[in-house]
């Protein structure tokens, strides 16, 4: 259910931190695949952030004035029953100011008139600069028409600022209905998880255990993934962001799956990575325990007050250590981290900020530093090891790609592993493959 308090009070906080001026912030665009078929439409993420409302050919304007009067204005499609009747329900302006609790709505062909009237003596715009050139042309054609006005006393704002300066970090911590939205979304992608070990068997198709992702995503009311889907079998999984998924898997083969849905504008982000025929072999368990061991220790070290760095520095050593035992990497671990040998085995970091959007926004480091994690930040932890054919390799590890990706929330006193419903223990990921055929 719409609960419109928790959006007015996202915007009451932005106006806050606004103090006096003026925020423009329009919502996505629509986007076409090919003639006459669109993309699913996806609104702008800090758009329905503060709004709630999902209609494309939207805008949302809030205004901070100098007495410490604010107002919130929606800017949408006007009603139209020949459009409706063809694509769909619109609230229109009315209905949507009741519904969303705007304090005033009007029709988005008035936008460019009602802006040059409300942008007026405000000393700041702030938008999202740069997002979009069209929106940076019209935003100065729209206060050079302010400025036109300065004979009868109205004067333009003298300021731009980027409002995701100030929007980002509040999209940085999450609140108590981001939180439960996470969680179930994070839940589902679980369920999804769970559902490809059981289904997967030697001689599929890597489309086939996506279309299995896709359907307990989508009968669990979660439409779309956050992201495509990687389902990568064998040397596939040493392709970071391998989506061909077009393979056939083979008895003897890992499968990396790198998959997770959204819900309600909300991302999940799980990897697991296990065998096709349901059992590891000695050598592929012993690169995944590495692997795991690494994640655990970045888990652990995902604590408020620790810094950005924390968790990647622990798994790095875990894998350093792992990569010297497994023949890849020689010397010793300093040496290995100091040369950074093992980036030819692990060449990402161990994480990013996930809410919205899957890599979501927020600062990593704030005056040069990394920042430190605190209660109500959501990350990923995200490790991996991948050995590409080579000379100085040895060819029994050759296309062994593994990454094990969990979502963490900070809390006060530790953390909270939102995924930890998907097995990943070789134990409980073979007990699972071989209890549960579907
Ligand atoms: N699935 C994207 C990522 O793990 O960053
Ligand atoms: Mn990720
Ligand atoms: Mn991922």
């Amino acid at each position: 259910m719409l609960d419109i308090k928790i959006y007015a009070e996202r915007r009451a906080r932005l106006l806050a931190k606004m103090q006096h001026g003026i925020c423009i912030l329009p919502n996505a665009p629509e986007q076409q695949r090919n003639a006459d078929a669109d993309y699913p439409y996806r609104f702008d993420s800090s758009f329905y952030y503060l709004s709630g409302f999902n209609e494309p050919e939207s805008v949302l304007v809030l205004i901070a004035d100098s007495d410490g009067n604010t107002r919130s204005i929606l800017f949408c499609r006007e009603k139209d029953m020949e459009r409706e009747i063809w694509h769909g329900y619109r609230s229109g302006p009315d209905a949507a100011q009741d519904k969303f609790g705007f304090d005033a709505a009007y029709s988005i062909a008035k936008l460019d008139e009602k802006l040059i009237e409300l942008m007026g003596n405000q000393p700041v715009l702030f938008y999202p600069m740069g997002a979009d050139t069209a929106w940076d042309i019209r935003m100065l054609k729209l206060r050079g028409a302010v400025q036109e006005k300065s004979r009868s006393g109205v004067k333009a704002p003298d300021e731009l600022r980027d409002v995701r300066t100030l929007l980002n970090e509040m999209r940085l911590f999450k609140d108590l209905h981001e939180l439960e939205v996470m969680r179930r979304a994070a839940f589902i992608s679980t369920a999804a998880h769970k559902r490809a070990m059981q289904f997967t068997r030697a001689g599929q198709f890597e489309y086939q255990v996506e279309a299995e992702l896709l359907h307990e995503f989508c009968r669990n009311g979660a439409r779309d993934p956050a992201y495509t889907s990687i389902v990568a079998g064998g040397a596939n999984a040493c392709v970071l962001h391998y989506i061909d998924n077009n393979a056939k898997l083979h008895d003897g083969d890992l499968l990396l799956i790198d998959a997770g849905c959204e819900l309600d504008g909300y991302a999940s982000d799980i990897t697991r990575t296990f065998p096709v025929n349901g059992q590891f072999s000695a050598v592929q368990k012993d690169v995944y325990e590495i692997v795991l061991a690494s994640q655990a220790a970045a888990i652990a070290a995902a604590l408020p007050g620790n810094s950005w760095d924390a968790p990647h520095n622990a798994a790095l050593k875990i894998l350093a250590q792992g990569f010297i035992d497994l023949k890849l990497c020689h010397g010793t671990v300093d040496g290995v981290l100091e040369s950074e040998a093992y980036k030819k085995f692990y060449m990402h970091r161990t994480g990013h900020w996930l809410g919205m959007d899957v890599h979501d926004v927020g600062e990593y480091k704030i005056a040069d530093q990394w920042r430190s994690l605190q209660p109500g930040m959501v990350l990923t932890v995200e490790p991996g090891c991948y050995i590409r054919p080579s000379d100085d390799v040895p060819m029994a590890l050759w296309n062994i790609g593994i990454r094990i990706e969990d979502d963490v929330l900070i809390t006060e006193t530790g953390h909270q592993v939102l995924t930890d419903a998907a097995p990943k223990t070789v134990a409980a990921i073979e007990a699972l493959m071989c209890e549960g055929k579907i």
